[in-house]
């Protein structure tokens, strides 16, 4: 059947929904090159809270065009509207589907817009998910979605957004020990993580909700000609591969040096970028100084990671989540912006 003939059936109106989560890297992706292509790979825990639910309702045309209407929240948003357009522009090539239908997307998050969280792993991919559900109906393709080819969509919309589409723990980017890994999509680890990692807790310490001073566009552009970056990079190499080993053996200790080196570093570039800059505020060092004393005092294996913004994420196995909460809690809310935390935790394996 052709394109044309397939959109006959579609006078009447369709709906597809997607929900899909935000991740937070253990090791970072932090610069990057060509087409949304990573300076080195980077492994992530998938998160289940934090998530944005789009629909896109969809009609034909009477044209060989498509239009596009994108509400947040129930309200126009120019912002991302200009955002989604121009990555369908820009990815024409994968988006010949859409040809002849009027498109409205509808999205919104699960967590406070004033939270500071970075939302678009979770919204571009939650965009993705639901425009190859759109490409199944108008091919009339029964087959479930390829997780492959949405994840390196995603990636072409927002880097990290590869890494949400499966749940437990994603690697993006090509290491020697993992054969299908590549720089053009993320693979699920999920197989090869020791079951402690599974029950993983990440608390958001919201320090800030303002919109960070520096973007991470501009970011990833200022490790270009950095005078670190190779060292970084080939220490983003080895953390890899050393991460890998210690997920499958549950190597509790070394994924805290790992995870808190690697979070401290992201934040060394910013501060020896040309113009440095910095987006941990007194705050952050407070809740890093207490997490660190929490762990020494008691041997509760929590520890932290950093986005690139002024927020700590706490990370703890589930065996300590009421000491945790009550340390968070007693001691750290008092450095949180409106006593403001967002508890999550890993997001469980798909069940199909
Ligand atoms: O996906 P982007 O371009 O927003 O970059 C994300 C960069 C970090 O969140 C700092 C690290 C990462 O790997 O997620």
């Amino acid at each position: 059947m052709h394109h044309k003939q397939r959109l006959e059936n579609m006078n009447e109106i369709s709906t597809v929904f997607a929900q899909s989560p935000s991740n937070i890297a253990i090791v970072k992706y932090w610069g990057k090159h060509g087409n949304q292509l990573p300076n080195n790979p980077s492994i992530s825990f998938t998160l289940s809270r934090c998530h944005t639910d789009t629909s896109i309702k969809f009609r034909r045309n009477d044209s060989d065009k498509y239009t596009m209407r994108f509400l947040f929240e129930g309200k126009e948003s120019p912002k991302f509207q200009e955002k989604i357009e121009k990555y369908l522009i820009d990815n024409q090539q994968y988006f010949g589907f859409l040809k002849g239908l009027d498109l409205e997307v509808e999205s919104s998050n699960s967590f406070p817009h004033s939270s500071g969280i970075a939302s678009s792993a979770a919204s571009m991919s939650a965009l993705v998910l639901c425009l190859l559900q759109i490409e199944k109906a108008v091919n009339q393709d029964v087959t479930p979605l390829d997780m492959r080819k949405a994840s390196f969509l995603s990636r072409l919309a927002s880097g990290s957004a590869a890494r949400s589409v499966f749940p437990v723990m994603s690697l993006w980017g090509a290491t020697p020990s993992i054969s299908d890994s590549s720089d053009d999509y993320a693979v699920p680890l999920a197989d090869m993580v020791n079951p402690v990692f599974k029950t993983y807790h990440d608390s958001i310490l919201i320090v800030s909700n303002k919109e960070k001073s520096v973007s991470s566009r501009v970011g990833h552009s200022l490790m270009n000609g950095h005078p670190l970056a190779e060292k970084r990079y080939q220490t983003a190499r080895e953390n890899t591969e050393k991460l890998l080993k210690v997920l499958k053996d549950g190597d509790i200790a070394t994924f805290i040096e790992i995870a808190e080196a690697e979070a401290l570093q992201l934040h060394e570039m910013m501060a020896t970028s040309t113009p440095p800059y910095k987006l941990m505020e007194p705050n952050t060092l407070n809740i890093i100084e207490a997490v660190r004393n929490f762990r020494q005092e008691t041997k509760i294996p929590a520890c932290f990671t950093l986005d690139a913004g002024p927020n700590v994420h706490l990370l703890y196995p589930d065996a300590y989540d009421s000491q945790v909460k009550s340390f968070i809690k007693d001691n750290l809310l008092q450095y949180c912006h409106d006593n403001q935390c967002i508890d999550d935790i890993v997001k469980k394996e798909n069940i199909i």
